[in-house]
């Protein structure tokens, strides 16, 4: 089976956790802060704050961009839960707009009609390794004094006009091991504001800035050196596996057949994190069945929209249709685009995606 994920751990890792074991220091301690040093470089930010993972991270991120009860966030439906939850944990409500059917992002155009009294801060999603269209939503943001957090949780490495992702606003990767690189599990917060990562330090660690004496509520997200010595070791790969993974996004686009491939418009650097393609016409949960049953993994990134989610539509209320959404949630499937793919693996998926897509119907 070619696995859909695969990451990508060597001796390197391996080395780097027993010295740390051996170190006797195994918690938050050196590891993390060059950690956080050597990410905040690759951003081209003066800060990063490590957490335990992505949605830790969004978490702090919304907290210390002072974002509570009552808030509104303008974020994306076609995600990971993670995004939208980590909005309610802080008091707030997501408020989801449609996306672009190319890109698969929020699409800009349609979020001042979202703005309210209410409204806080923008979260734009960088989904599968592509950066949002930044320029309008950073206009849009500065005209109505918004934040803007970024979910760069699937885009590490990621340019938008040469610029680095996580370097526009608020940045939250995830470092989960099927991420473009990881640290098992962790997060990590970008941004170029001092007074936010003192913030995000302090919420991190029980709201506390002097040795037991704490002024907010916070909590315990720190990472572990056990997690920062691997996290320091992929990091070091990064720009090699993104390589891989770009070139083998273009052997899939030159040879595939039949389903829409995936765009990387102009002044945009894609990462692909995933390779999502759409397949129309009521064909894709046969395509994905076909594939698994010959050998070639692959996932539906998502199925549910999150404004469709029985939480969300229950619970929380959410009655709303968001078209493009919902469609790609029918249409998308995501094939293996790991740097550890050979070439007949590659060669695989394609003849395996094309002899479906040949078949009549
Ligand atoms: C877009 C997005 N946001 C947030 C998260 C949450 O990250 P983690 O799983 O590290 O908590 C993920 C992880 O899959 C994600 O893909």
């Amino acid at each position: 089976m070619i696995s859909i994920a695969k990451p990508q751990i060597g001796e390197e890792e391996k080395k780097a956790v027993m010295e740390v074991l051996d170190s006797g220091m195994i918690a938050q301690g050196p590891r993390v802060k060059a950690f956080e040093e050597a990410f905040a470089a690759l951003c081209g930010v003066r800060h990063a704050v490590a957490t335990t993972s992505g949605t830790t991270a969004l978490h702090v991120a919304l907290l210390a961009a002072d974002i509570g009860s009552g808030d509104e966030v303008i974020t994306s439906p076609f995600t990971f839960i993670a995004s939208a939850n980590s909005v309610l944990y802080t008091g707030a409500r997501p408020v989801f707009i449609d996306i672009d059917p190319i890109t698969f992002n929020l699409n800009p155009a349609l979020i001042e009609a979202a703005i309210t009294s209410r409204t806080k801060a923008i979260m734009p999603v960088h989904l599968f390794g592509l950066s949002c269209d930044m320029d309008p939503i950073l206009t849009i943001a500065k005209q109505y004094g918004l934040t803007v957090i970024e979910d760069a949780c699937q885009s590490h490495g990621a340019r938008y006009k040469g610029q680095r992702v996580g370097s526009f606003g608020i940045g939250a990767f995830s470092l989960y091991p099927t991420k473009n690189m990881t640290s098992a599990e962790g997060g990590m917060i970008t941004t170029d504001d001092d007074g936010i990562a003192e913030r995000c330090r302090v919420i991190r660690q029980h709201g506390m800035r002097r040795r037991y004496y704490h002024d907010e509520l916070g909590f315990n997200f720190r990472m572990t050196d056990i997690h920062a010595a691997i996290g320091l070791e992929q990091l070091k790969k990064l720009e090699l596996n993104n390589e891989q993974r770009r070139a083998n996004a273009r052997f899939l686009s030159a040879y595939l057949k039949g389903v829409a491939i995936p765009c990387a418009p102009e002044g945009y650097e894609h990462v692909y994190h995933q390779y999502t393609v759409r397949i129309p016409g009521n064909r894709r949960d046969a395509l994905r069945a076909y594939l698994q049953q010959n050998g070639v993994g692959c996932e539906v990134y998502y199925p549910v929209p999150v404004h469709q989610q029985s939480f969300y539509t229950g619970e929380l209320g959410y009655q709303i249709t968001l078209p493009e959404a919902e469609r790609a949630a029918l249409e998308v499937l995501s094939l293996p685009i790991h740097p550890a793919l050979s070439i007949i693996d590659l060669d695989t998926i394609v003849a395996r995606v094309n002899e479906f897509m040949a078949l009549p119907y």
